[in-house]
């Protein structure tokens, strides 16, 4: 027996958490779970939005039960979004309702197909295109790339609900609270950054466009697949995803380290403490070996400045940093500044690395790069401080 979740009179959220899985994607930590959120609308024809993810199958047919009864009907699925996250108990309504119409744009069913094999009672939508419930409407908007290419929205327009898939979604588990305003949304705040640059984050300028095409709707309600449905604090998660999709920074530098034995440790030390020196109050350090990149990539789409010091390795670059920097050329933020400093034992491979990657990311580069040979001394020292200086000067200039 579950909780019955109202969205509106006929509107309810049948959703679910996932406290077990250790990565999203099979990639990113979900140290607070995830919860993948789905809803259904009760009307003269029933309709389900999106589903979850295949190992919550069960939960989730029990809850549409609970709702519609043993022998009700679901008339209608929209997938918005194909990920299987979202699309693993598709299966399973087909096989509870085989007559349900799968609902979805041209992109959308060679992936049905693909995955699931399913290929029959597909009502294709597009553009704009309505589909009457008998009270409520649905309104599809197709929004490719937020996050993948058969991606659209719903938009219910006599409750003024918009089903945004991805899009305002956040990692963590919803721990009784499902409405933003019924959560302290301190908890969320980083996990939902985190959930945007790690699985949105490249695609900034699509995100744009979904958010031009949207801005006409009156939304009260955004029930997004994952995190808190949105109704008191709509405001704040639009602003928020105009600013991460548009790259804008704040005042604060990450400094990501890869240290085999302390030495290369020890130059982001002398860097932090110039940076505190000279005013920046927001300065994060990352050992590259111990942190994962997912929390790095969350803190780089806050921080404007970016420091990477790296030694060298086999006559490259340190192996977790060298994972780094591959990450960032594949999702390419931008609005950083940089610097970068190292050492090296005979060859050197570290900061010559990341001086290629600072040719293809074209983050401005505030201070000539260090590498220090074994192991800092007191000229190395003197080059690092001015890092740290140069990169608190070219901050400050963004004040006011
Ligand atoms: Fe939550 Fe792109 O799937």
């Amino acid at each position: 027996m579950h909780h019955k979740v109202k969205l509106s009179e006929n509107v309810y959220w049948i959703g679910v958490n996932d406290r077990r899985t250790h990565l999203f994607e099979n990639q990113w930590p979900l140290p607070n779970g995830v919860a993948y959120n789905s809803y259904l609308i009760c009307d003269k024809k029933n309709c389900l939005v999106d589903t979850v993810e295949i190992s919550r199958m069960e939960t989730y047919i029990e809850k549409i039960k609970e709702i519609v009864g043993e022998d009700g009907k679901i008339d209608y699925l929209i997938i918005n979004h194909m990920e299987p996250d979202h699309t693993g108990a598709v299966k399973s309504v087909v096989s509870e309702w085989p007559d349900v119409q799968i609902v979805g744009n041209a992109k959308t069913f060679p992936m049905l197909e693909g995955f699931y094999g399913i290929n029959k009672n597909l009502y294709a939508v597009d553009e704009g295109d309505l589909l009457d419930l008998g009270h409520h409407k649905l309104h599809f908007y197709l929004t490719p790339m937020v996050h993948w290419p058969e991606t659209m929205m719903t938009y219910e327009s006599t409750q003024k609900i918009l089903f945004s898939a991805d899009a305002f979604g956040s990692f963590g588990t919803l721990d009784g609270g499902i409405f933003d305003d019924e959560i302290n949304l301190d908890f969320y705040n980083e996990e939902l950054r985190r959930y945007y640059s790690n699985i949105v984050g490249k695609y900034g300028l699509q995100v744009q466009k979904a958010m031009d095409k949207l801005a006409s709707l009156d939304i009260k309600l955004i029930a997004s697949t994952h995190g808190p449905i949105w109704r008191s604090h709509i405001p704040k998660i639009i602003a928020d995803y105009q600013k991460w999709s548009n790259y804008e920074t704040e005042e604060g530098v990450v400094i990501v380290f890869g240290s085999m034995y302390g030495n290369t440790e020890k130059m982001a030390e002398v860097i932090a403490r110039t940076l505190s020196e000279e005013g920046i109050r927001d300065i994060r350090i990352f050992d590259s070996s111990k942190t994962h990149s997912s929390y790095i990539i969350n803190a780089i789409w806050k921080y404007r400045g970016v420091i990477l010091g790296s030694s060298a390795y086999n006559g490259g670059i340190f192996t977790p940093m060298r994972d780094l920097i591959r990450e960032l050329e594949h999702i390419m933020p931008k609005n950083h500044l940089l610097g970068i400093f190292g050492s090296m034992s005979w060859g050197g491979g570290g900061v010559r690395t990341l001086e290629k990657f600072a040719e293809t990311i074209k983050w401005e580069i505030v201070a000539p790069a260090v590498e220090a040979k074994h192991a800092a001394r007191e000229a190395d020292i003197d080059k690092l401080v001015n890092i740290g200086r140069e990169m608190a000067l070219r901050l400050k200039e963004f004040r006011n």
